[in-house]
């Protein structure tokens, strides 16, 4: 039986404003194309545990995105280049296990799917039946056409990333805004492709806000922007970005907290307690 994509107020979804158009007790890929439609906001973050999947579940965001900024996020390397599908597999499954009611979609790595088509499905599989992801996505525009038709012909629900793409740091010349001038064309066209490939929803990555307006009026499914501009059908960030838990984050990453300082605090008061003897206390210990 299909989920309804409308629900009536104090029908409530834990985590959800029931006052919104769209408000499934599990979001499932129609589900962003109707929020489109509605002109209501998809929201999507990135997650690489269970802690960080549960918590942004509770709040109510409608996808999860166990990205390959895995590699300078967890794994402490400089860019997304050297993540490997191993390493991918443990973090995906992570999260689709305390994902709630959000959508899981696993980026695949650099490496994993440019050889083929047959490629692009086989590492779509493993991420699917071991990493246990509702979709997969990957970079590029029309020259991945044919891998998105094969992986779309598999049934496996696939998401585009067009714009800045990190896997061609190199190439592009380094972390450089997209589709400038003459390049939106190429960038709509690009997008176009994608859709009729099969993509359920592109990412628009460091995008001029006007292009990512224009791609996102012209497809009928949805755009999700990060650095693209208000007018995207929703917004994605890297969670360390949002949270501030990094160190540095580029300038269209919003910080919304402090939670690295709430950590090192928290560190620094757990090591000054232990050091001086106020933990663990009568409370904490077992008395036989
Ligand atoms: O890997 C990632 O986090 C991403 C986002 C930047 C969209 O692809």
């Amino acid at each position: 039986m299909s989920q309804p994509t409308s629900r009536s107020p104090g029908d409530a979804v834990p985590g959800q404003d029931p006052a919104l158009a769209v408000s499934p007790k599990r979001v499932r890929v129609h589900h962003l194309r109707a929020m489109k439609e509605a002109g209501q906001k998809i929201t999507m973050l990135t997650a690489y545990d269970q802690s960080t999947a549960e918590i942004f579940a509770e709040a109510g965001v409608d996808v999860l995105l166990v990205g390959d900024s895995a590699g300078d996020n967890v794994l402490a390397h400089d860019t997304t280049i050297p993540v490997t599908v191993d390493e991918m597999v443990p973090l995906v499954r992570a999260v689709a296990r305390r994902a709630g009611r959000a959508l899981v979609v696993a980026d695949l790595p650099f490496g994993s799917y440019h050889a083929s088509p047959e490629q692009a499905v086989s590492t779509s599989v493993r991420l699917m039946k071991e990493g246990l992801t509702h979709a997969v996505k990957f970079e590029g525009g029309r020259s991945v056409v044919p891998h998105v038709r094969a992986v779309s012909g598999a049934g496996i629900a696939f998401m585009g990333h067009l714009g800045f793409t990190p896997q061609a740091e190199h190439a592009l010349g380094g972390k450089r805004v997209q589709g400038r001038g003459g390049a939106a064309d190429e960038l709509l066209a690009d997008a176009l492709a994608l859709q009729e490939a099969g993509a359920f929803a592109v990412v628009l990555e460091m995008v001029p806000a006007p292009v990512a307006a224009k791609v996102t009026a012209a497809l009928d499914v949805p755009t999700i922007g990060i650095g693209a501009g208000p007018d995207t059908d929703g917004q994605v960030l890297v969670w360390t970005d949002m949270a501030g838990m990094s160190t540095w984050s580029p300038r269209f990453a919003k910080r919304f907290a402090d939670a690295r300082s709430v950590l090192l605090q928290a560190a620094r008061d757990y090591a000054g307690e232990v050091r001086g003897g106020a933990f663990p206390g009568p409370e904490h210990s077992y008395d036989r």
